[in-house]
């Protein structure tokens, strides 16, 4: 295993959170950077939402800052706080990664529909001409629901415990792709669902309820959830026990490893990602 201790030539891959004692991708990231030999760090930090505007105007003059990777409750406000943003963000309305680039102005990305549906792929699952089911409208949910259609699923439907959130996911899916059945939904039931994904944090915390009811449930349908701890979530399990193939969280921050040390410059590139494009 090649290791670069850390020194005054490490860039720096801050990763906002609040909070941000769950969260496990800097573990993730620094095995990586080991993996590949890369001179890099991820740190947590943890920023409240009152504070996030100022941590992230702090960031345009840290130097050897590479970018910050961004997750709940972050996603949709800190878009709004950068100087560019790419196509993904545009059409998300949320930035998960942002680049630092080197004149200081903060670029914002999104690679976590990019690395959910390439997760989904690299484990057998095409989703292609699914009828999936959202639970779930916040930063991370916009970013799946769009690749999701970019993927060419059949339908979309969206719940939300707040039905007014879903109502505007739904909104801006349809704006994007007016071909696609976009529909919210009002209950957490499967109906007529070919692929199931959980993007609530409902399922973290022990004593969590399932996110939806699984009265109908066959082994057709795929579940996914994007909950990384635990790595098999209340769901997943109760999704495995009536036969149906599952999908942990793990493999969304997995997919988009390499695209991120890429389009941060801490390694070559070596595959383009549509969506990286500068929104203007
Ligand atoms: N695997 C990965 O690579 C990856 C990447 C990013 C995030 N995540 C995980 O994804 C989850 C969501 O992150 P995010 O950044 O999208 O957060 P977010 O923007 O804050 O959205 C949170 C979502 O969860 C719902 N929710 C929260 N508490 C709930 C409750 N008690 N009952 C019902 N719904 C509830 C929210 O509903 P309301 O709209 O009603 O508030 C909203 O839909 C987190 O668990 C995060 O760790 C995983």
């Amino acid at each position: 295993m090649t290791s670069h201790p850390i020194s005054g030539y490490t860039r720096v891959y801050a990763h906002f959170a609040y909070p941000s004692e769950h969260v496990r991708t800097p573990g993730v990231f620094n095995a990586y950077f080991r993996r590949r030999g890369i001179d890099a760090v991820c740190i947590p930090v943890k920023v409240a939402p009152a504070g996030l505007a100022a941590a992230v105007a702090m960031c345009r003059s840290w130097e050897n800052l590479a970018g910050i990777g961004v997750t709940m409750p972050h996603k949709e406000t800190i878009a709004g706080l950068l100087d560019e943003r790419t196509e993904g963000v545009r059409r998300a309305g949320a930035s998960n990664v942002i680049k630092r680039l080197p004149d200081g102005r903060l670029l914002g990305g999104q690679l976590d529909g990019y690395g959910f549906v390439h997760g989904l792929k690299t484990n057998g699952f095409d989703p292609a001409g699914s009828r999936a089911l959202l639970l779930g409208a916040g930063g991370s949910a916009r970013a799946v629901a769009m690749e999701l259609a970019l993927n060419g699923i059949a339908a979309l439907r969206i719940a939300n415990r707040s039905r007014d959130r879903a109502e505007a996911l739904a909104a801006d899916v349809r704006r994007e792709f007016p071909e696609l059945a976009v529909s919210v939904a009002d209950a957490s039931t499967v109906q007529d669902a070919t692929l199931i994904v959980n993007t609530t944090s409902v399922g973290m915390k022990p004593d969590d309820p399932l996110p939806v009811d699984l009265s109908g449930l066959t082994p057709q349908v795929t579940v996914a959830d994007i909950i990384m701890k635990p790595e098999v979530t209340p769901l997943l399990e109760a999704a495995r026990e009536r036969g149906c193939a599952i999908h942990p969280g793990l493999q969304m921050l997995v997919g988009q490893l390499d695209v991120t040390a890429e389009w941060l410059d801490l390694a070559p590139a070596r595959e383009a990602v549509g969506d990286m494009a500068v929104a203007r």
